[in-house]
Order: structure tokens, then sequence, then C-alpha cells
């Protein structure tokens, strides 16, 4: 079988390595398109691909068309909103991900970003500490709950909002699960988001709960920029000139948002939450693992699409 790796955002040199050597043990063969600039290129190399292995490369109705005899999609990651699973599942494409498998990463990373913030982004002046301070969950996933872990370990005050996840499995970790979501917002002086961007979570972030958080509050954005609703956030922040919002996910309106806020706003140039060479290891391996195994039992345990 020929599998495709097309990542716009390449894997780590030692993950292609472990990929490549996964798919050749079982038989197959590796095609890699890295860092492409023009959509047909994705097109033209997935025509004949049996498998697939995205990031956040979109995976649209186009692709789909496009790839003549393609039966799996994997993307090494979390977050599958770049998949179109109806044009998939249309064709009998079966489509992945694979959970867990970066989230360390992104919590770091979602942790680093509080620090940033707190030291008044490394420019001069007083900074505050992470201790002490109540830090707010949305969403108790996998990175979820390594943010509210790590969190800990700074000495902060843990809080988590979850409709999906029992109270006791949070409080079980020494965090507090609260019932609502206006609960965590107005306790938290740290709110981390974790939640995915569907049709009912996208622009659900906006005035109502930003403008409820303490004095100093701090949105960490290292979920999805869709998540926001943009105009809102624009609002609040102009209304409370103690609020700031970092992501790892540049707003559609991130030049505004520096101009009018300075420093209380930060956006990594680059989506980063998963570039380590740990996160890519585990997530291209176990991708390229899962197709292997579909191919030789039909293993659908990680499929999204059933
Ligand atoms: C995910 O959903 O797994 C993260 O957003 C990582 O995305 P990336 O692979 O594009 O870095």
């Amino acid at each position: 079988m020929k599998i495709l790796v097309a990542t716009e955002k390449p894997f780590a040199t030692v993950a292609v390595n472990g990929i490549k050597s996964i798919i050749e043990k079982a038989g197959h063969s590796l095609v890699l398109l890295e860092k492409y600039t023009d959509v047909n290129q994705f097109y033209q190399a997935v025509a004949d691909a049996d498998a697939l292995i995205v990031r956040s490369d979109k995976v649209n109705a186009d692709v789909v068309a496009a790839a003549k005899q393609l039966k799996i999609v994997v993307r090494a990651g979390a977050g599958y909103d770049n998949l179109d699973l109806a044009a998939c599942s249309a064709k009998n494409i079966v489509c992945m991900n694979t959970p867990g498998q970066n989230s360390n990463a992104v919590a770091e990373l979602a942790i680093g970003m509080m620090v940033y913030m707190a030291r008044n982004t490394f420019q001069s002046g007083t900074g505050s500490e992470l201790k002490g301070k109540k830090l707010g969950i949305h969403a108790y996933g996998n990175v979820g709950r390594l943010v509210a872990l790590i969190g800990k370990g700074f000495g902060m005050d843990v809080y988590a909002f979850d409709p999906f996840v029992k109270p006791e499995a949070i409080n079980g970790d020494g965090v507090t699960a609260v019932s609502t979501i206006e609960e965590l917002y107005s306790t938290c002086h740290y709110v981390s988001l974790h939640i995915p961007a569907t049709e009912q979570t996208k622009n659900s972030i906006g005035y109502n709960l930003l403008s409820k958080m303490p004095k100093g509050g701090c949105l960490v954005n290292t979920a999805r920029k869709e998540v926001i609703n943009e105009a809102e956030l624009v609002k609040v922040l102009a209304e409370r000139q103690d609020l700031k919002y970092v992501t790892d996910v540049a707003a559609s309106n991130q030049a505004e948002l520096s101009e009018k806020f300075g420093t209380r706003t930060f956006a990594t140039p680059k989506k980063m939450g998963a570039e380590t060479a740990e996160a890519n290891v585990n997530a291209g391996l176990a991708a390229a693992n899962q197709i292997v195994q579909y191919f030789a039992t039909g293993d659908t345990k990680f499929q999204v699409n059933k």
C-alpha cells in the first residue's frame, strides 16, 4: 500500500524516520510531501495513496475527491476539525486521530504561556507568580488534565469544568469540579481552554464569560481560534483594562488585538503547542502503527467517523 505523509508543517526528522521504518517493515511504501505551498501538490500526491497521515492539513472535500483509492486518513494529533468527516464517510474512508500522543507538549506550552503573561511578556516591571492563583481548566481531556496536574505542581488552586467527565474523576485528581461554565470563569484568574472546535463550541467564548473573570484574569488558548468570539473579545479587553489573552493560534483579528491592547495579548507566530520532537514521535508513530494495524487486522479503535 502507498502511505502518504502530507505535512505543511513537517514532523521532526526523528519522527519521519520512525514512521518510515514502521511502514516499510509492514511491507508498505512511504511517500513524503512536506512544506507544500500549493494545494495542487497535495491533490496530486493523494491521487494514488491508500492511506494518508496529516497534522493540521485540511482534508476537505476537494482533497477527498482527488483521492482515488484512499482507505484511511489519520490525523496525527488530537483535534480532527481539519478532516471533512462527511466527505470521507461518503467514500467509506476511515478517519482516525491519535488522542493523547501530543498532549504533554501542549500542556507544557499552556503553562509556559501563563508564566510569560504573569511576567509581563518578559518586559520590565513587576510581574506575578502562578502560585496561589486559581487555574480553571475548560474541558478535562488529555491536555486539560495534564495542565491541571502541572498547575498543581506550581501551587495553583485548580478547578475544572467538563460536562462529559464525572466530577468524581476530576475531584480524584485533587482538582475541584465545578458544575457550571460561569462558575469556572468567575472563579479563576487563569482559564485554559481545551475544547474542540465543533458546531456547538465555535464562537462560544465571548463577553458573557470573559467579563466574569476576576481582576487580572487571563485566558489561555491552546485549543482553536474558532472557539473565540473575536469581536466580543475586543469588547471585553477594551472594557476591562486588567484582562489578558494569550493564544497559540493567532486570532483572525490578531493585528487589531496587538494594536489596541499591546502586551495584554500575545500570539505565537505559528501554532507550536505540539511542536516538540517528543510529540512528533509519539503522534507520528502512533499514526503509522494505526494504519499498519488497520490494514493488517481491520482495527478501528481510534476511528472518529464510525
Ligand atoms: C492537535 O489537535 O493535535 C494540535 O492542535 C496539534 O496540531 P499540529 O499537529 O498542527 O501541531
